[in-house]
């Protein structure tokens, strides 16, 4: 089976309809024309998150997540792009066609490696039911059968092909199981074909890895007591990508509670003994560092989080590590905490010594503030005295805000620094002495949409287009060329969202951009989609990209115009130019200076 044809796409799209597709997922409540909700993405008390079932598109103010129904899709189950075609194809009862002639079909494979690897999951979970030795490790390590059971802790049994033997009958068998990682390949020149694999995990406590949907998508297994190395992971397959995945995150979003803080930690174990202990809320990466991606995903789910780590110098490498990835998250509204845990301490030992309460209330008092724990950062990396360290401060210091977006939270921290370091100006005398703009803006939340200028010309004629697709129809053909030829900035977008949509007219927002999904622009355009147009009723609407266009127009004919009078001048015009100039010369005086294109 080969790639989904963007005719199906388009129909898909058509026939779909957003409110049904996020009300099933998230409480909707109507609101004039559209539907509004608490935003899924991220915490919120008041709904700023928008579903037009005109547009067939969701937008939140408060975060600017946004996209169409099968964006949400992708965002919310986390789905890839396939299966997300084809869960909305099954609730519509359609089948999803494939052009012929490609790769092995996505769908089937990789559902049956999350079926597969269930059921080795399961088998672990039954070996550790066999095997005294596993399950005395768990107990001396303080989980009870109850956290055993919710995180489907196994065991992995100390044999080179057990996994293999009974998971991998067939070449494609085992080919499955080698794509999970759950069988390694031997070297080319060894052996016979039965000894090709070889089991990866063998005598070990084994950790599911579960996506947000709750499928096992990986495994930990840590060594029973001593050995090396202590714990081995799933490598990267197409179900697992670790720069991506929290351990713990299924879980944390099972129990009943809201969920309005993250604790990220460094271990399995660590996760696995803070809920034990109630501490549902933690999250591990994955042996590596905490991702941008990581971050972005925190942020879609909470407005808090804490990054816990050994205070020894391998933790706090660590934490620096996590600030540089946390900086172009931090905004107003949110809160970027590390605690640093006193030397020869984790969390899992922790919180098993002084228990919930007091482990909660350190995370309360001992956390620092991101701002802080800069600012002690910088104190202690820098000699900050004198002119000399102030200049050293900034210098070190520049690099770091420029990654802060801009906007009240930058000019806070900003102003922070200036006084922990003594700068004692206005927050704009630091802000230049940083080498940094204050400019407010992007502006977040609803004020986007207030401020949202018009923008260029092209800019507002796209944004008109792509809120209204039917209007391309209305638009006429001649003035393609024009457009085409301009160098505007995005006046070649414009054109080509021209023609496109006047030979394959599209009902919604949605299919357009579903359209552009694959091409660069296509978030550009998205993002124009979501900027609520300034204009509601689709005849102002017309009547403003019909503005637009002309004043573009004009100015092209104008341009061409004094291109044309300037050859004139240098070296004469030949026959064609001149019939040029006079048709555009009369166009223009007909049209006045920015007039409608028809
Ligand atoms: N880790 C890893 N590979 C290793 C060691 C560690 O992937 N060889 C990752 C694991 O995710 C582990 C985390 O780093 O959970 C933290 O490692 P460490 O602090 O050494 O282990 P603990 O989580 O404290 O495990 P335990 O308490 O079982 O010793
Ligand atoms: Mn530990």
């Amino acid at each position: 089976m080969g790639l989904i044809p963007q005719s199906f796409i388009d129909e898909l799209l058509a026939r779909a309809n957003i409110v049904e597709v996020i009300g099933a997922r998230v409480q909707l409540k109507k609101a004039g024309r559209e539907y509004k909700a608490c935003c899924p993405f991220h915490s919120e008390k008041t709904p700023s998150f928008w579903v037009s079932p005109e547009k067939q598109f969701y937008h939140c103010f408060g975060c600017g997540a946004h996209g169409t129904a099968l964006g949400f899709l992708i965002e919310h189950d986390r789905l890839p792009f396939p299966e997300a075609v084809e869960e909305l194809a099954s609730s519509l009862g359609l089948e999803v066609p494939r052009e012929a002639g490609a790769a092995s079909p996505p769908r089937r494979q990789s559902e049956s490696l999350y079926e597969l690897m269930a059921r080795v999951a399961q088998f672990y979970g039954e070996q550790l039911k066999r095997s005294e030795r596993a399950r005395q490790y768990l107990t001396q390590r303080g989980l009870t059968a109850e956290t055993i059971e919710r995180f489907g802790i196994g065991y992995a049994p100390n044999s080179w092909h057990e996994v293999l033997k009974r998971f991998g009958a067939s070449d494609e068998a085992r080919r499955a199981l080698s794509e999970t990682g759950l069988i390694i390949e031997r070297d080319r020149a060894s052996g016979r074909e039965g000894e090709r694999y070889y089991d990866r995990f063998r005598d070990r406590v084994m950790f599911p890895i579960r996506d947000a949907r709750g499928r096992v998508i990986a495994f930990g297994g840590r060594v029973i007591d001593q050995g090396e190395p202590k714990y081995l992971n799933s490598p990267e397959t197409s179900l697992f990508h670790k720069g991506r995945e929290l351990y713990g995150m299924y879980e944390a979003r099972q129990t009943r509670a809201a969920l309005k803080q993250l604790l990220v930690v460094e271990g399995y174990m660590d996760v696995v003994r803070l809920h034990q202990s109630g501490v549902t809320y933690a999250v591990a990466t994955l042996g590596t560092a905490t991702t941008a991606e990581h971050l972005k995903r925190i942020f879609q789910l909470v407005g808090e989080v804490t990054f816990a780590f050994d205070g020894d110098r391998a933790g706090r490498a660590a934490a620096w590590r996590a600030l540089e990835n946390a900086l172009p998250e931090a905004r107003e509204g949110r809160e970027i905490r590390f605690l640093f845990l006193p030397e020869g301490e984790d969390p899992d030992t922790l919180v098993a010594a002084e228990g919930r309460e007091a482990f909660e209330q350190r995370l309360k008092n001992s956390a620092l503030l991101l701002s802080e724990y800069l600012v002690r950062e910088l104190g202690e990396r820098i000699t900050t005295r004198g002119a000399d360290g102030r200049a050293r401060v900034a210098e070190v210091a520049r690099p770091l805000i420029e990654r802060v977006p801009q906007g009240i939270y930058r000019r806070l921290l900003i102003e922070r620094l200036a006084q922990a370091f003594g700068f004692q100006r206005t927050p704009e005398e630091t802000a230049q002495l940083l080498g940094l703009s204050l400019a407010e803006g992007p502006a977040e939340g609803p004020r986007r949409a207030l401020s949202a200028g018009r923008g260029s010309l092209v800019r507002q004629a796209v944004r008109l287009l792509i809120n209204f697709p039917q209007l391309a129809a209305r638009v006429p053909g001649s003035h393609d060329a024009a457009l085409a030829a301009s160098d505007e900035p995005g006046a070649a977008l414009l054109a080509t969202l021209l023609v496109e949509l006047r030979e394959q007219p599209a009902q919604s927002t949605a299919q357009v951009l579903e359209r552009w999904r694959e091409r660069p622009e296509g978030e550009h355009l998205a993002r124009l989609a979501s900027m609520e147009a300034l204009v509601r009723d689709a005849a102002a609407a017309e009547r403003e990209l019909s503005e637009a266009l002309g004043r573009m127009l004009a100015a092209a004919q104008r341009r061409q115009i004094d291109r044309l009078l300037e050859k004139d001048r240098a070296g004469g015009l030949d026959r064609q130019e001149k019939l040029e100039l006079q048709r555009l010369t009369s166009e223009l005086a007909r049209s006045g200076s920015a007039g409608p294109p028809h």
